[in-house]
């Protein structure tokens, strides 16, 4: 697609209407799993989803006891597809809004990213990561994986390197993991930050 297309819901909502889904893994990532595991017992903190597409990574929290997950997508599609698989998740959780329009009312503890920015128009990058800031509680995080590699197509997906990603965050968050990720799914291995970073 050309980068002059309007990445709107209906731009969203048709990609999953003609099943053109290739970011979907079908499953919990394995970083993202991993991390999930260091966290403990499953506790109120409140975890945020946004761009979450069929959300496994939700149903993964939901199914191991995490009451407090929220999820967010412009595209009613992946949401209903959540709800279908998991009828129990709870519907005041799943947002079909925008993450631009989002409030911390109450803030969340940690926000959960994957192949969001990625699909986001790069000139919104500087405002995503003001957004997350503005989402999080002092001390709460934000971690997941960014591309640290360029695309040959068009995007979305659109690729950027780590010094570029680091100049958006620096201003709101303490790194504390800024990094290849070491357990990428093997079409990514190699091309994932794996992140981790604590809103000052
Ligand atoms: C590339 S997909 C990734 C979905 C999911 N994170 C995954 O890994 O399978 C990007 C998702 O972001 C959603 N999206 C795009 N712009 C959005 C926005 N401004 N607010 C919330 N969701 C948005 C799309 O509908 C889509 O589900």
């Amino acid at each position: 697609m050309s980068t002059e297309s309007v990445l709107d819901a209906a731009y969203w909502q048709q990609r999953y209407a003609l099943g053109q889904t290739g970011w979907d893994a079908g499953a919990i990532t394995p970083p993202l799993r991993e991390y999930f595991s260091q966290l403990g017992p499953p506790d109120a903190r409140r975890i945020l989803i946004p761009g979450a597409g069929r959300a496994y990574e939700a149903e993964y929290l939901h199914r191991h006891g995490w009451p407090n997950v929220v999820v967010a997508d412009v595209a009613p599609e992946p949401l209903q597809a959540l709800q279908e698989r998991v009828p129990d998740f709870p519907a005041g959780h799943l947002l079909l809004q925008d993450f631009f329009t989002l409030e911390p009312s109450p803030p969340y503890d940690l926000i959960v990213e994957q192949t969001f920015f990625c699909a986001l128009d790069p000139a919104l990058r500087p405002a995503y990561a003001r957004q997350c800031a503005h989402l999080l509680r002092p001390g709460g995080t934000l971690m997941g994986l960014l591309f640290d590699t360029e695309f040959s197509q068009p995007g979305p997906p659109f690729g950027g390197t780590r010094e570029e990603y680091r100049s958006y965050f620096a201003p709101y968050f303490e790194f504390k993991h800024f990094e290849t990720a070491t357990n990428s799914l093997k079409p990514r291995q190699g091309r994932e930050l794996f992140i981790c970073l604590t809103k000052r």
